[in-house]
């Protein structure tokens, strides 16, 4: 699938994986082993790298309710 829906008591995740691809180009951002399931993959995960890397690069959702749909 192009987006990945995650859901959360918080409210679902949408997440654009293709334009994620497309726009690192760098798998080994998100997979440090290798294109597929990501070994941790959850809350933790989550937090520490996309909001990390929208964080650092200052683009991309920060705020909880800017990722967290209800
Ligand atoms: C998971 C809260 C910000 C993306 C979670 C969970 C909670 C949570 C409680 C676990 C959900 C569950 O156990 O059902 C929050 C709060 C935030 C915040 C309070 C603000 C401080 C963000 C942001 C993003 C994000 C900014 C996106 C950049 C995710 C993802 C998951 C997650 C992808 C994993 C869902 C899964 O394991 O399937 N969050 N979140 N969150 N959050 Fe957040
Ligand atoms: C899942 C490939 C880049 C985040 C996947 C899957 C594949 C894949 C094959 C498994 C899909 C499935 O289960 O149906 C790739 C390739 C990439 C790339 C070839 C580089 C061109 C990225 C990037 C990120 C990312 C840059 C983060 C910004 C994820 C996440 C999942 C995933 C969060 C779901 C992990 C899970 O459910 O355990 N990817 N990906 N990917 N990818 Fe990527
Ligand atoms: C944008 C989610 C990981 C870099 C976004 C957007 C979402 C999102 C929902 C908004 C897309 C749109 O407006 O079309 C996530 C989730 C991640 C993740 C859930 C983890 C699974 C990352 C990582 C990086 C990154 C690891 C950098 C290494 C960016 C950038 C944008 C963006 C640069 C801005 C794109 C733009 O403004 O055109 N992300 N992201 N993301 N993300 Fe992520």
């Amino acid at each position: 699938a192009d987006v990945f829906e995650f859901p959360a008591s918080m409210g679902k995740v949408t997440f654009p994986h293709k334009k994620h691809q497309e726009m690192l180009k760098d798998c080994k951002k998100c997979h440090e082993n290798g294109p597929g399931k990501i070994k941790g993959f959850g809350k933790d995960w989550a937090h520490k790298t996309c909001k990390g890397c929208h964080t650092e690069l200052k683009k991309g959702p920060v705020g909880c309710t800017d990722c967290h749909k209800k």
